[in-house]
């Protein structure tokens, strides 16, 4: 059965460009994004881990740990390593699991036989501090991902998990959130003392409270 919203994420331990890691004590009490793509020397996956490596700052920020993952093996892993430092114009800085056993790859469901039957789709997988997956996207291999999005979605997550709110379509972090119907109007007096618009008695729009 495929992992989940909620599901706990698997662990495993795995050979990595950065040595062996375990993935909980890789996380830590941080956040995680486990990321797959299909194969090494090939030119989207190319472009996608250079991307993640430009954004690693910003992940840091976000107290978020970043990890790929394909089936390729790990000299494989090392040797390319160099041309996604030249393609993107950075020091590669987050370790790639080698997993020619899949086993990561089955773990999570990242091949999709009616996709390819031997390699990994792109997939994301976010995982909260408590170990639960909080996000699944899974991409052709056609289609490379975009990161900032990815991003975007960890605001979401950290905001949503610590205030009663929801966030609208396209919203960025910074900008107005919806209060969750599972609050009152009596609660939401307090809760969000910058007050609110009523668009509808269901759509209350009030400013981010952590800003
Ligand atoms: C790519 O990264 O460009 C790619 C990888 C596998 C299949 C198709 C494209």
């Amino acid at each position: 059965m495929a992992i989940q919203l909620g599901d706990e994420a698997p662990d495993f331990t795995a050979e990595t460009t950065e040595g062996t890691v375990k993935l909980y004590d890789y996380l830590g009490d941080n956040w995680g994004v486990l990321f797959s793509h299909p194969k090494d020397f090939t030119p989207v996956c190319t472009t996608e881990l250079g991307a993640v490596a430009r954004l690693k700052s910003e992940f840091d920020k976000r107290n978020t740990k970043v990890l790929a993952v394909s089936v390729d093996p790990i000299d494989s892993h090392k040797n390319w390593l160099g041309d996604i430092e030249k393609v993107n114009g950075v020091k590669m800085n987050y370790p790639i699991i080698a997993d020619p056993d899949r086993k990561v790859a089955d773990l999570y469901g990242m091949i999709h036989p009616k996709a390819n039957d031997t390699l990994t789709v792109r997939s994301v997988f976010v995982i909260g501090p408590d170990k639960k997956v909080k996000l699944t996207l899974t991409y052709p291999a056609s289609t490379g991902r975009n990161f900032d999005e990815i991003l975007r979605v960890i605001d979401s997550l950290q905001l949503t998990a610590n205030y009663q709110v929801a966030t609208p379509a396209d919203w960025k972090n910074g900008e107005d959130v919806i209060i969750s119907g599972a609050v009152s109007d009596d609660e939401a007096k307090t809760k969000f003392p910058k007050g609110w618009d009523a668009k509808t008695p269901y759509l209350r729009v009030t400013p981010q409270p952590n800003k």
